[in-house]
């Protein structure tokens, strides 16, 4: 009811704010809609030069290839990071207040939301899966491991190329977006009353400092690492497809 009265009396986007209050939202706005454009048609569209030599994209790891599957591999894997990512707490906030303003910043009038019944209704009751989707990510955050380690080796030779770099900073980047996650300081540290009655309770004390240190940094960690797995995808793109050349120790290392 308050709301309502709010939204007559000063109209949408209506405040008594004197500062840059829109700047975050928008480029909240901008950088989940490039992303999205982005990721959609390089994992759907641009099913092709996504690997090369010892590299293989982000979106494509680990590679599932089957002969009854129709469509690019990449669908295989990413509602993993895409359910993660949009269940995350840090960007349910993000996201509510740059596309569906309501409210679109703290004092500042959006929306009316009439039909705002919480998490108990579909859809947005789904934002409750996301400690399933964290399991499956921290499956996948080993798997992007795999693949970083993989990049230092091509046909029976260790070396080291740029691409190489590139995928370990992308598989640390995601590692630390997913250790400070909510879901999972709560799955260690939740539902204990002592700290220090056990050896247990101290070891899991000790991994739920480290995630708080992490979580704290939540939002950090979310949009570099997201801007990251991009730009690593896009890297091993052109290098398939020729556009750039990869620094590297192979003398073997494939030219398109
Ligand atoms: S709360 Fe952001 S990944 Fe879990």
């Amino acid at each position: 009811m308050e709301q309502n009265i709010a939204v007559g009396k000063q109209g949408w986007l209506g405040t008594a704010r004197r500062d840059t209050w829109w700047v975050e939202p928008l480029l909240i706005l901008v950088g989940l809609s490039a992303f999205g454009i982005y990721s959609t048609y390089s994992a759907v569209f641009w099913d092709y030069h996504f690997e090369i030599g010892p590299y293989l994209s982000p979106f494509y790891e680990p590679l599932l290839v089957f002969d009854w599957w129709p469509f690019s591999p990449a669908i295989l894997i990413l509602w993993i990071p895409l359910g993660f990512r949009t269940t995350c707490y840090y960007y349910r906030g993000a996201y509510w207040r740059s596309f569906f303003a309501n409210p679109p910043a703290c004092a500042v009038t959006g929306w009316e939301g009439k039909n705002y019944a919480g998490e108990a209704k579909f859809p947005i009751f789904v934002l409750n899966f996301h400690r399933y989707f964290m399991y499956a990510a921290l499956l996948l955050n080993v798997m992007l491991w795999v693949g970083a380690v993989r990049s230092y080796w091509w046909q029976g030779e260790l070396g080291i190329g740029l691409g190489s770099i590139i995928l370990t900073i992308n598989a640390f980047l995601l590692m630390m977006y997913s250790l400070g996650c909510h879901s999972l300081r709560h799955l260690v540290g939740g539902k204990l009353d002592c700290f220090s009655c056990s050896s247990c309770a101290r070891t899991r004390k000790r991994i739920w400092d480290y995630i708080t240190r992490w979580n704290e940094h939540h939002k950090f960690w979310a949009w570099v690492s997201l801007i990251w797995v991009a730009f690593t995808d896009f890297y091993v793109r052109m290098v398939s497809s020729g556009v750039f050349n990869d620094p590297n120790t192979w003398s073997n290392f494939p030219r398109p």
